[in-house]
């Protein structure tokens, strides 16, 4: 298999609570931080062309900022309208100080 892993950002670059945008292998994905974890997500909302890193995170849901809907960030489900379709999502991990992201999608059931 390829090595799809791809160091995103430092640790440092994301604080609790926090989202960052990064762009690997020219897609740009979501990084959040919740309770300690890390989590990736596609940046562009399925909906239109809001970038998820923009909205607002509370807990594990981030709201987009064009239409305030809203996205499960460990699934990627949507949780409010008008968002009805899911976003990708990547599995992350975080070694010495940094964060990192495997850039090939997650199935619905979040096994690679
Ligand atoms: Fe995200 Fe419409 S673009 S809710």
């Amino acid at each position: 298999l390829p090595d799809d892993w791809r160091e995103a950002c430092l640790s440092n670059d994301l604080p609790e609570a926090g989202t960052l945008a990064v762009t690997l292998d020219g897609q740009v994905f979501c990084l959040y931080r919740v309770e300690g974890a890390t989590y990736a997500t596609a940046d562009r909302c399925s909906h239109g062309r809001g970038s998820l890193s923009e909205g607002v995170l509370e807990a594990h849901t981030i709201e987009c900022p064009f239409h305030q809907g809203c996205f499960d960030i460990r699934t990627g489900a949507p949780t409010a309208l008008p968002c009805n379709r899911p976003v990708k999502t990547y599995a992350t991990r975080e070694t010495d100080g940094i964060v990192w992201v495997n850039t090939r999608p997650r199935d619905m059931a979040g096994q690679h």
